[in-house]
């Protein structure tokens, strides 16, 4: 154990998460019509859970709708974290209806047996290193700062370094990236795997393609009245930040966390105003090194 971290089954979390996610592991009976969302903190996991709502909700709630509830709702209140639902949070209810949206940051092998054998869908989200890296620092800073001002917050560089060593929130990063792929090679009807810049290259592609997974495919009706443009602008950083649910310090269904704090630039490459260029190297060494043979590239 260190100050902040227990490592629990090769993964390393904090005491709070730790618990929801033993209850979670023994209590939670997965349905086939499931839908779990899942990503390491800072990969984009805000934005996924926008899209998925918006694409498999759209025919209850049009995205143009001024009670959207995604208007109202920040994205984390409409699909809760496993780790978060099972912990001792009494204000998060469990999904109703079908499908239901989930969340975790769990790495497959701590997920419960019900979600592998059922035939629930995954969708996993990924972000290059240097960018969730570099988000994750500003993140843990303002929330460790909030509650402690004269917090002695460790520098960039020792960051990096436990960071590089696999000491950090559900860390190591690369071990859970890698179950998933290797899972979505063998068995793409279980695990999407996606990449937050892809998204970004090609938000409208990545919308057909998560509903195609979902075998809840656009018609060419919704493609020509221009819906999958409409979801992709609603769940953009620059509109979903700017909603006021969004702008709030309220405190949503991320325990301690404000809803403000999920949205800070939206921006790839924003590491190299924080990484000076031997950090981003050894990092790219390093992940460079855990990826070799399977084929996945980020960057
Ligand atoms: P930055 O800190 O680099 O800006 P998560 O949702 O997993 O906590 O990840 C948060 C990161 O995703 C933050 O990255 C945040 O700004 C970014 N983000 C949040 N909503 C987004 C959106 N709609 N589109 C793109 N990026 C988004």
């Amino acid at each position: 154990m260190n100050a902040l971290h227990y490592c629990y089954n090769g993964f390393w979390f904090c005491e709070a998460i730790l618990e929801g996610t033993t209850t979670f592991q023994q209590n939670f009976q997965a349905q086939d019509t499931d839908i779990i969302l899942v990503t390491a903190p800072k990969s984009g996991t805000t934005w996924l859970k926008s899209l998925v709502f918006s694409i498999t909700c759209r025919l209850q709630y049009k995205i143009s709708d001024k009670n959207h509830p995604l208007v109202t709702t920040n994205p984390h209140g409409l699909i809760p974290f496993f780790e978060f639902l099972y912990g001792d949070n009494k204000s998060l209810h469990m999904p109703v209806g079908k499908p239901r949206l989930l969340a975790t940051h769990l790495p497959y092998t701590l997920l419960p047996e019900s979600i592998k054998t059922s035939k629930c869908k995954i969708i996993y989200l990924c972000r290059n290193p240097r960018d969730t890296f570099v988000s994750m620092w500003h993140f843990r800073k303002k929330i460790l700062l909030k509650f402690d001002p004269s917090w002695q917050f460790p520098s960039i560089e020792e960051s990096l370094e436990r960071f590089c060593e696999g000491v950090s929130k559900y860390g190591p990063f690369w071990e859970q990236i890698l179950q998933f792929w290797k899972l979505s090679k063998e068995s793409p009807e279980k695990v999407l795997f996606l990449k937050y810049e892809d998204l970004k290259g090609d938000i409208i592609a990545q919308c057909k393609n998560i509903a195609d997974y979902l075998n809840c495919s656009f018609s060419s009706e919704e493609e020509n009245e221009g819906v999958i443009e409409d979801i992709a602008k609603f769940c953009s950083f620059e509109h979903l930040s700017n909603l006021e649910v969004n702008k709030s310090n309220e405190e949503g269904n991320v325990p301690l966390i404000e809803n403000n704090m999920f949205f800070r630039k939206g921006e790839i490459g924003d590491w190299k105003n924080l990484l000076t260029t031997s950090m981003a190297e050894k990092l790219d060494q390093l992940v460079e090194q855990k990826l070799h043979g399977s084929g996945l590239k980020l960057n």
